[in-house]
């Protein structure tokens, strides 16, 4: 069950989610837990998940060690901050920062080099939705990024499939568009890592989240979890969505 705060929070609104979540979900062995604050905010989210299993990850990673690559942050700094996931290839990177298939790839085996779980995002828009093209879109994005991947490679991502139009306008896809999307990511997944690969890969929901409607989304066996944008600022709500 993973948050992801997108361009919210400072440091001291970091601190303060925690002490209010970590009560909240001190029973909660039955998932995984991660949450992605801005960068600048990691080492607070760190410090306040220390000796709990709440993962902390970025929301983006450079695809360099280090070099002249103004406003990029690499692998190797999230990663020494005591990081452990990072999110990639997200639609607002895509839409906004010009992100592509080739770049995602890029990130993605960045974050495995450093040790860090990319959690890669695909997704259609609502133009290819209404077009009838969504299964176009889904196999292009697999063919042209996670596709890239080698089979030890691809055994360490986390797949998050977040349909663009459900993203902040709560429209959530409902759990039947969801799991059709699950299952056509999961087929080309069995057809280029095979069958083993296809069935053990997480792949997770995203888009309008909320505490009344996890419970369904969870109840498809193809959805394995979920990326949680607006919900997973507010302790309250998120810890209502990690306990569905
Ligand atoms: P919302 O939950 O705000 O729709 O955002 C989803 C998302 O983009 C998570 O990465």
């Amino acid at each position: 069950m993973a948050g992801n705060w997108k361009m919210y929070k400072t440091p001291a609104e970091t601190i303060a989610f925690f002490d209010k979540f970590r009560p909240l979900v001190a029973q909660s062995n039955h998932c995984e837990i991660v949450i992605c604050p801005p960068f600048t905010n990691l080492a607070a989210a760190v410090e306040s998940a220390r000796g709990l299993p709440i993962g902390i990850g970025a929301q983006n990673i450079g695809w360099a060690k280090e070099g002249a690559f103004t406003g990029e942050v690499s692998g190797s700094m999230i990663r020494a901050l005591g990081a452990s996931h990072a999110i990639v290839g997200h639609s607002e990177r895509r839409q906004y920062f010009a992100e592509t298939d080739g770049t995602v790839l890029k990130r993605t085996q960045a974050a495995l080099e450093f040790e860090l779980t990319p959690i890669v995002c695909v997704g259609e828009r609502l133009e290819e939705r209404e077009t009838g093209r969504t299964e176009e879109l889904l196999v292009t994005q697999f063919q042209n990024g996670i596709a890239g991947l080698s089979e030890s490679q691809f055994a360490r991502i986390v797949i998050a499939y977040e349909p663009v139009w459900a993203i902040g306008t709560g429209k959530t896809a409902t759990p039947e568009i969801a799991a059709d999307a699950h299952r056509v990511i999961r087929s080309q997944v069995r057809a280029k890592f095979g069958r083993a690969a296809g069935d053990s890969v997480r792949i997770l929901y995203g888009g309008s989240v909320k505490p009344d409607n996890v419970k369904s989304l969870m109840a498809q066996p193809e959805i394995d979890g979920v990326l949680v944008g607006g919900a997973s600022l507010d302790p309250v709500s998120f810890a209502s969505i990690v306990n569905f």
